[in-house]
């Protein structure tokens, strides 16, 4: 239990001894504040909420409150005003807090509020044939973080990876192909050459819009089994899955399925005849819809009038299956930000099927990456191959290893863990919402708040442990004193607020808490580094101080890991 549970605790029974008993611990612990200066404590408890119940004035309910709270983990209980101000025994907590993470390691934060229950996330879905935008990149850092996250909470997190592999542009494609294509340029470079195959296809069409009519009947024969179509889609997909698994290996991100939407074809007729049991399809304009009038939202489009169904079929048809497969906690859709109307209508479309469920489906959006205040585009061309984004970032990191330390062993890998983790934490430390300016120098820089200055302060705190010859077995007993002070104070109380900011991340959805946490982490041990003697000690202070080192390594280690990022130990 951590120490401000303790101390809720007290406060709780302390209240129940004066007569109040409409406030449980856990409704205590929401209502302690962190007074905005360390000197008038480390809690502070508000009882203006108890004037009422208690019939007195809350200045004077503090004084007699404060009276009734005494003991470890507390030193000292003052009432100031309508406050009680608690001072901790840091030396006590600093021992507890660093006891607990030093023999739980990597599982310290660890929670089971998930029961094991199953949370499918449907994160990075690029479209086959096209290129891996920077809307994909964000969409699998932050899903792959927040499936981490929700790991730790005691979720089943079931990645998916919802290919967009089905529609009638696959039917322009094949027509593309069939009359400019090359076999080898496709297998050579397949996202680029497709890519152009399928603008080109646009060009001509301009011309001779009788390509058009081509494309929706090689769709149609495609969806009708025709075996010349099937065999080229399948192939533009493997090959497509190929390109982008190339990035998931670099980025370290696997998926427990990637049933895309092709994978729903033969699950659409079901979708359309619920709706119809359910009379719930119109028409309009010769198309079958579901109206949202009610909600002020336009119709969702289940069938076009030519019989094709659409991307909000394959989602309904997707949710029915993931309710059926994982009968799921939660579900959640990390993607952008423009789709925030097509899973409105996708729940409420589910809500109006009479699925109460769909209440437990959530869209994480989120904004775009900008570079010089434009979208990062993939269109006509001009493309910003997220391939060549991580390449670059790990070619700079290289260079710097050359540079600063040309003997570090595992020199490749430390580079694709550094460069790359650059690039996810630079998404990662900004509220998901938020826009993103693309920037090389913040993204790479060793100081400031960036995934590589993190990573570094892990480093050393590494390297730290082996100059002192740190021995996990004997950290038993913290010396008293050693670890007097503000600076190991700022780091303990942060160490000790680790569970309740991944619990925190975990329900909002967003892993910038713990991006900005690993950042306010780093900063305060580093401001201990540089102020406390640590190596030149006698040994059992060493010890003592090394013992903190240690579970900063341990907090930073798995704060890092919960991201998507490796801790090198050095670089
Ligand atoms: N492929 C889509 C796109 O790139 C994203 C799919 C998101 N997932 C979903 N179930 N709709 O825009």
């Amino acid at each position: 239990m951590s120490y401000k549970h303790q101390v809720a605790e007290m406060i709780a029974s302390a209240l129940v001894h004066m007569g109040v008993d409409s406030l449980n611990k856990e409704q205590v612990y929401g209502m302690l504040e962190t007074p905005p200066n360390p000197a008038m404590g480390d809690i502070a408890f508000p009882c203006f909420q108890l004037a009422k119940a208690l019939r007195k004035a809350p200045p004077m309910i503090a004084t007699e409150l404060a009276a009734n709270i005494s003991g470890s983990p507390l030193q000292e209980v003052k009432a100031v005003g309508p406050y009680v101000n608690l001072f901790l025994d840091q030396a006590a907590v600093s021992t507890q807090v660093i006891g607990t993470i030093l023999a739980q390691g990597a599982a310290y934060g660890q929670s089971n509020l998930g029961q094991g229950r199953n949370v499918p996330i449907d994160l990075s879905s690029p479209n086959i044939a096209k290129p891996f935008s920077m809307g994909h990149l964000r969409s699998t850092v932050i899903g792959n973080a927040i499936a981490n996250i929700m790991e730790k909470q005691g979720y089943k997190p079931v990645r998916i990876n919802h290919l967009g592999d089905w529609g009638t542009q696959f039917g322009k494609l094949i027509v593309a192909y069939r009359l400019w294509g090359d076999e080898e340029k496709v297998k050579a470079e397949p996202i680029k050459e497709l890519l152009h195959l399928y603008v080109k296809f646009h060009e001509e069409a301009e011309k001779d819009p009788s390509l058009e009519d081509q494309g929706r009947e090689w769709f149609k024969k495609l969806e009708d089994g025709d075996e010349e179509a099937q065999h080229l889609w399948s192939w533009f997909r493997d090959e497509s899955l190929k390109e982008f698994m190339k990035i998931y290996d670099l980025m370290n991100v696997s998926f427990d399925s990637t049933h895309g939407e092709a994978f729903y074809n033969d699950k659409m007729d079901r979708v359309v005849s619920l709706l119809e049991e359910k009379g719930l399809l119109t028409e309009s304009d010769g198309a079958q819809v579901v109206s949202l009038d009610e909600y002020d939202m336009p119709p969702c489009l289940i069938k076009k009038s030519d019989g094709a169904t659409l991307y909000a079929t394959r989602d309904l048809a997707a949710a029915l299956f993931r309710h059926e497969t994982y009968d799921f906690a939660k579900a959640v859709y990390v993607v952008g930000n423009e789709q925030r109307l097509h899973f409105q209508q996708l729940y409420k479309v589910l809500e109006k099927m009479g699925y109460p469920w769909a209440a437990n489906m959530h869209h994480i959006p989120f904004g775009m990456m900008l570079k010089d205040g434009k979208k990062m585009s993939t269109r006509k061309g001009k493309v910003v191959l997220l391939e060549e984004v991580l390449a670059q970032a790990i070619a700079d990191v290289q260079k710097v290893i050359e540079e600063k330390n040309p003997s570090l062993a595992n020199k490749e890998e430390v580079a694709r863990q550094v460069g790359v983790g650059a690039v996810i934490f630079h998404d990662l430390k900004n509220y998901r919402l938020n826009d993103i300016n693309f920037s090389w120098e913040e993204m790479l820089t060793f100081e400031g708040e960036t995934g590589p200055y993190v990573q570094y302060t892990h480093a050393r705190a590494c390297s730290l442990l082996r100059k002192g010859n740190y021995q996990p077995a004997s950290s038993s007993e913290l010396v008293p004193g050693a670890l007097e002070g503000k600076e190991a104070w700022a780091v303990v109380t942060l160490l000790n607020a680790f569970p309740e900011v991944v619990d925190r991340a975990g329900n909002q959805f967003d892993p910038s808490l713990i991006g900005k946490y690993v950042i306010d982490l780093a900063q305060v041990f580093n401001k201990f580094y540089a102020n406390v003697r640590i190596l030149a000690e006698e040994d059992a202070v060493k010890a003592s101080r090394l013992q903190l080192v240690a579970a900063v390594v341990v907090v930073l280690k798995e704060g890092l890991r919960l991201l998507g990022l490796a801790a090198p130990e050095e670089m």
